[in-house]
């Protein structure tokens, strides 16, 4: 059991709050702040009970002086001001030397946010690589260590795991929450427990695979997930995205022969292609061509699940079944997570692009939890751990 924030008294002490405020932003707009809201809980009961509170957040990755230009805190500080309806003091630094005066001078319940962890990555990757001088200067400035950033946890960088090593830690309810649900919900899911699995990528999808397999009864797989899977069963899936690494079609072979009743594959597909863009065909998955990209499940699919999804206790959605952002391509997902919602038993969706999906739809009070995390919420069901958790205190006694 780990340190928990509202075990600890926090009056009157600076309290250092790793939150994941890196949510998706153009030209200075915030285009989905589920990640500020589902911060809120934690620094809104640090301001009740009386903490100094110094917020440390990465936000997208420098790389080069070009991206501190776009990638600044100040627009998610403003946000968050607006969110509390309460000052937040900006810092437009990670360190300087009048910092810590500042810390020490913050009054009980006052903000205080510092500019993106990440600008310590030029030029040495000092946050991402986890230096110990850097995390023991963080620490400085608070008395206690909390991580609330469940969606960065897989990182163990110095905001995320090295600060914890020079003060005493515990966890926020954000992360308390994503625990308690992947916890009883996949890891220990009721059964029968389905798994409806899309989106582009492959490769990190096959050890997700195998985590999951002897804990589910039914995978559903799309996307190119999907195609690989048809791939290597000697369809031809055309131009459509699959893996071509030739030990995942191994292990994708063993996979498939291992567990032909648990696995689910389209049986009929919306294609298009490159250079006729509107071309757009549906098909039985044997009648795809060389010619042919498969952007969305056909509805024969959909409805070959619906008996699956209606009499399972448990759901887990990771990525979509389509490409859901051109509408043509949206068929697939839209009626897939219709039938989801339909479903009596516990939904629960985890990694970035089914979480935008949902919030496409606006289906987002239909499911039980939607995680913050995208490859945190994945490595945390893979390992049931992450690193940046694990090095936070046990709790005594
Ligand atoms: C996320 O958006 O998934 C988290 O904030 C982690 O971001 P990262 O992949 O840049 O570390």
């Amino acid at each position: 059991m780990k340190n928990k924030i509202q075990d600890i008294e926090v009056k009157n002490k600076r309290v250092l709050l790793r939150a994941d405020l890196n949510v998706p932003m153009h030209d200075g707009v915030i285009l989905d702040d589920s990640k500020i809201v589902a911060s809120l809980k934690t620094i809104e009961y640090l301001i009740h009970e009386g903490a100094k509170i110094i917020i440390l957040s990465h936000f997208g990755k420098i790389k080069t002086e070009e991206d501190k230009k776009t990638n600044s805190l100040a627009p998610v500080a403003n946000y968050l001001q607006k969110l509390l309806n309460k000052k937040v003091i900006f810092c437009k630094q990670t360190r300087n030397l009048l910092l810590e005066p500042k810390t020490l001078a913050l009054e009980p319940g006052e903000v205080l946010i510092l500019e993106n962890t990440r600008f310590e990555d030029l030029p040495n990757h000092l946050e991402s690589d986890n230096n110990p001088q850097l995390a023991e200067y963080w620490a400085s400035l608070g008395d206690i260590y909390c991580l609330d950033a469940f969606g960065s946890s897989h990182r163990a960088h110095a905001s995320t795991y090295g600060v914890a090593n020079y003060i005493p830690s515990c966890i926020g309810f954000l992360v308390q929450k994503e625990m308690e649900m992947l916890d009883s919900h996949i890891l220990n899911a009721k059964k029968p427990f389905t798994i409806v699995m899309g989106g582009a990528k492959v490769e990190d999808k096959v050890e997700l695979i195998e985590s999951l397999l002897p804990k589910c009864d039914h995978l559903i797989l799309a996307g190119g997930i999907a195609n690989s899977c048809l791939y290597t069963l000697g369809f031809n899936v055309g131009h459509s995205i699959r893996t071509t690494d030739s030990t995942i079609i191994e292990k994708i072979k063993t996979i498939l022969i291992e567990n032909k009743e648990k696995i689910i594959l389209p049986i009929d597909v919306v294609v298009g292609r490159e250079y006729n863009p509107t071309y757009i065909e549906h098909l039985t998955v044997d009648k795809v061509t060389d010619d042919d990209i498969i952007y969305d499940i056909g509805i024969k699919t959909i409805e070959k699940c619906k008996d699956i999804l209606n009499s399972s206790e448990t759901i887990f959605v990771n990525g979509t079944v389509g490409k859901y952002e051109e509408a043509r391509y949206a068929t697939g997902t839209r009626e897939m997570l219709n039938a989801i919602i339909e479903s009596p038993g516990i939904k629960i969706v985890g990694g970035g692009d089914g979480v935008s999906a949902v919030k496409h739809f606006n289906m987002q009070d239909r499911f039980d939890f939607l995680s913050t995390g995208g490859g945190a919420t994945l490595e945390y069901i893979i390992k049931s751990g992450l690193p940046a958790i694990d090095n936070i205190e046990q709790k005594k006694g």
